[in-house]
């Protein structure tokens, strides 16, 4: 069998499965089993697929058909121009989280190349915003935080895999409690705490769980069959992680301190409003994302 017939037998199973976006998984899908790119696949049309790939090839469409997500087949997502390693047990990252990179570096405007600045990332995952973060700001120390200890070996690797593992550190807990009431720059490696405060963070992000466990069942197939509950649920009505989460961001942030949530479809006037009860809030605002949906909100502390 060559190129073009994978591809079009492929691409007609997938269909007929009714898997989204069938043709880009076909692609991906052959892409990983011959350790080739797109390009390689159009250009190479007629080259023969031993029958060694061509059956490993037919068996991850067949596991595509039954619901596994392609990223959980192929082990990797990219994000922000890099490209994680992904696995069951990890969040597969999303597009619209590269909104909460977008407002976190434009807000910091200037201070990127702070050399003191210090930032956490709250149910990092596969470590997606951490290192693309730690990547963006090259005197930054981030601290990463999961409940999961299979998001964190595997945010480990990725923050490995490009170079920043030096500046980040894992830690497991609940949301940020690791760091409430200790002297955070006696724990964040390579991170100078000069002439700043030992008990504050400069930015704190957070892609939280936020689907309603009432919405469980509206969820697709690849998702709620395959993606870690922990990783998708807040509560019984999605919101429940934000209270506690904007609490803990008012004690650690610093005077000026940036905290950038991704939200949940309809969460934007739930957080803004315990923003608003706080009083310790200013400039907070919203991003939409492709859809229209508000998706991220910005805040600063005062
Ligand atoms: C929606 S996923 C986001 C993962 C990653 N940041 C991303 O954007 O792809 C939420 C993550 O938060 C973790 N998590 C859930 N509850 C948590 C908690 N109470 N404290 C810390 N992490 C938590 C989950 O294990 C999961 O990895």
């Amino acid at each position: 069998m060559d190129v073009r017939s994978a591809l079009r037998q492929a691409t007609a199973r997938l269909r007929a499965g009714g898997v989204p976006s069938h043709t880009l998984a076909a692609e991906l899908l052959l892409m990983h089993v011959l350790g080739r790119d797109r390009a390689w696949l159009y250009t190479h049309p007629e080259e023969f697929v031993e029958a060694s790939a061509a059956e490993r090839y037919f068996d991850l469409v067949a596991r595509r058909i039954a619901g596994v997500p392609t990223q959980y087949l192929t082990g990797k997502q990219e994000f922000w121009g890099l490209e994680f390693e992904v696995c069951p047990g990890v969040l597969i990252p999303r597009p619209e989280t590269e909104h909460v990179m977008e407002a976190a570096l434009e807000r910091l405007g200037p201070a990127k190349s702070r050399r003191t600045l210090r930032g956490a990332d709250v149910g990092t995952g596969s470590g997606c915003l951490a290192v693309a973060l730690a990547c963006e700001l090259p005197e930054a120390g981030i601290v990463a935080t999961d409940i999961s200890p299979v998001a964190l070996e595997v945010a480990r690797r990725n923050a490995a895999r490009h170079g920043v593992a030096a500046r980040i550190e894992f830690v497991q807990c609940n949301l940020l409690d690791a760091f409430l009431g200790q002297p955070l720059a006696t724990r964040l490696p390579r991170a100078e705490s000069r002439g700043h405060s030992p008990l504050a963070f400069d930015l704190i992000v957070s892609n939280p769980p936020y689907v309603a466990h009432s919405e469980a069942a509206t969820l697709p197939r690849e998702v709620g069959e395959h993606e870690p509950a922990q990783a998708l649920f807040g509560g019984e009505g999605g919101n429940d992680v934000y209270p506690p989460l904007v609490v803990q961001a008012e004690k650690l942030l610093a005077p000026g301190g940036v905290l950038v949530l991704e939200l949940s479809y309809n969460a934007f006037a739930h957080v803004r409003a315990l923003l608003a009860a706080a009083d310790t809030w200013t400039r907070v605002a919203v991003t939409h994302d492709l859809a229209g949906i508000p998706r991220v909100l910005a805040a600063e502390r005062v």
